[in-house]
């Protein structure tokens, strides 16, 4: 896999996919929906509500549990959509693949059961400066539980990673380097596989946050190199509640249990208990049955498209939402690292985020709009937040045409 794809893109690759998305079918406020807030949640296909409720109607009982039919057919569901997440990262076996609540869950996962053994008062642990929330609070809690220090490698003023400062804090006191694939705030897009060479020939284990990595290009984690790779299933087209770590086995096998509970279990006994083999060591309790197969469903559907073509189509209209973004007036442009992915953030002289994203409603278009879980990143550019455009693959020009539109629109409502 490319981490740093070629910008020349022919436009026969453009996409038409919007119909599969029902939810995009309807008006907002008068308007046809503009939905450009896929890196907070993106929209589902019918393929994926339709398996959902395909498998709620006919399949649904608890999984790993039960001789009965239904039981049968809900596990090889659940066990079956690991098996099509495996394939689509490049997992060398299924039981790199830890099926958890989201990348957050993940996140934590490592932090408290691969990281927390093997570090101690003093040691480091090194992220970015553009990291999501989701991949800062989980090792500050690690640091007040073990006295180790957060180390942040620092950003320049166009939201790209200072590599060489990075390097520099590499040393051998430092126990995980943890590093978006794609800034959710910004859109950067991280050199991974270079950064992970860097790190593992110091000896440094690399957690990757790949939840805005996945949607947007074809991820192969063996080719990252990296030893862990959180994503969620949300940002992908399926439903909310779900997502995965993969994880090298050989680290997997030597962590502790993250959660205690049924299904993680061999043998109970109150003298002592065996835990489960891989990956069910790590999936205590229950899980989202049915969030994991509209996962499966959203993987069969992005293979179908094809994850190359994905980030063509979304590589052309974003480097056309920057340009006309550019050239309003009094609007500056937060994050024009030269390799991006999928997401414009923006702020407009004189008109606070949050208004310009209900101007932007009332015309249809959805945008998100505050810190997106980034504070440290608007901590950097000095502002209160941005409006933040997300595309995906059922974005079309007229999108950008009608987001352009609306903003020239609110501005002059504003002026
Ligand atoms: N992480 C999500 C976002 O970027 C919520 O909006």
């Amino acid at each position: 896999m490319s981490t740093l794809p070629d910008t020349q893109y022919d436009p026969i690759e453009a996409l038409d996919v919007r119909g599969d998305f029902p939810a995009l079918a309807q008006t907002v406020n008068g308007h046809p929906l503009t939905f450009l807030d896929s890196a907070a949640s993106a929209q589902q296909p019918a393929a994926v509500i339709d398996a959902v409720r395909r498998y709620q109607e006919n399949d649904h009982a608890n999984v790993h549990r039960g001789v009965h039919t239904l039981s049968h057919r809900a596990t090889e569901a659940y066990e079956g959509a690991r098996d099509r997440v495996r394939s689509f990262v490049n997992a060398a076996s299924r039981s790199e693949i830890v099926l958890t609540k989201g990348t957050t869950e993940a996140v934590n996962l490592v932090a408290q059961s691969f990281v927390r053994p093997r570090i101690g008062s003093g040691e480091k642990i090194v992220i970015s400066h553009m990291e999501h929330h989701a991949n800062i609070v989980p090792w500050q809690i690690l640091c007040e539980q073990t006295g180790a220090e957060l180390v942040v490698a620092p950003i320049d003023e166009r939201g790209k990673l200072r590599l060489d400062a990075l390097y520099s804090l590499l040393d051998e006191s430092v126990r995980i380097l943890g590093i978006t694939h794609v800034s959710n705030a910004l859109g950067t897009i991280n050199p991974i596989a270079e950064i992970t060479a860097e790190a593992r020939a110091r000896g440094i284990p690399v957690l990757v946050d790949g939840a805005q990595g996945v949607p947007h290009s074809p991820v192969d984690v063996q080719a990252l190199g990296c030893d862990f790779y959180a994503f969620s299933a949300h940002k992908m087209f399926g439903p909310t509640g779900t997502g995965v770590l993969y994880g090298r086995e050989a680290l997997l096998e030597a962590m502790p249990p993250y959660q205690g509970g049924g299904d993680m279990i061999l043998e109970v006994r109150f003298d002592g208990t065996i835990y489960n083999e891989l990956p069910y060591k790590f999936e205590a309790g229950t899980p989202n049955i049915a969030g994991v197969v509209g996962l499966g469903a959203a993987i069969e559907y992005l293979e179908g498209i094809g994850m190359d073509r994905v980030n063509a189509h979304e590589q052309l209209l974003l480097a056309d939402m920057m340009e006309r973004l550019g050239k309003i007036d009094g609007l500056r442009l937060i994050g024009t690292a030269e390799y991006k992915a999928s997401v414009q953030s923006f702020v407009v002289d004189g008109i606070h985020p949050h208004d310009l994203g209900t101007l932007l409603d009332q015309q249809g278009v959805a945008v998100r709009t505050g810190h997106h879980c980034a504070m440290p990143v608007m901590q950097f550019f000095d502002v209160p937040g941005t409006a933040r455009a997300s595309l995906a693959l059922y974005n079309t020009a007229d999108d950008v045409e009608r987001l352009i539109a609306a903003l020239e629109r609110a501005i002059r409502m504003f002026r």
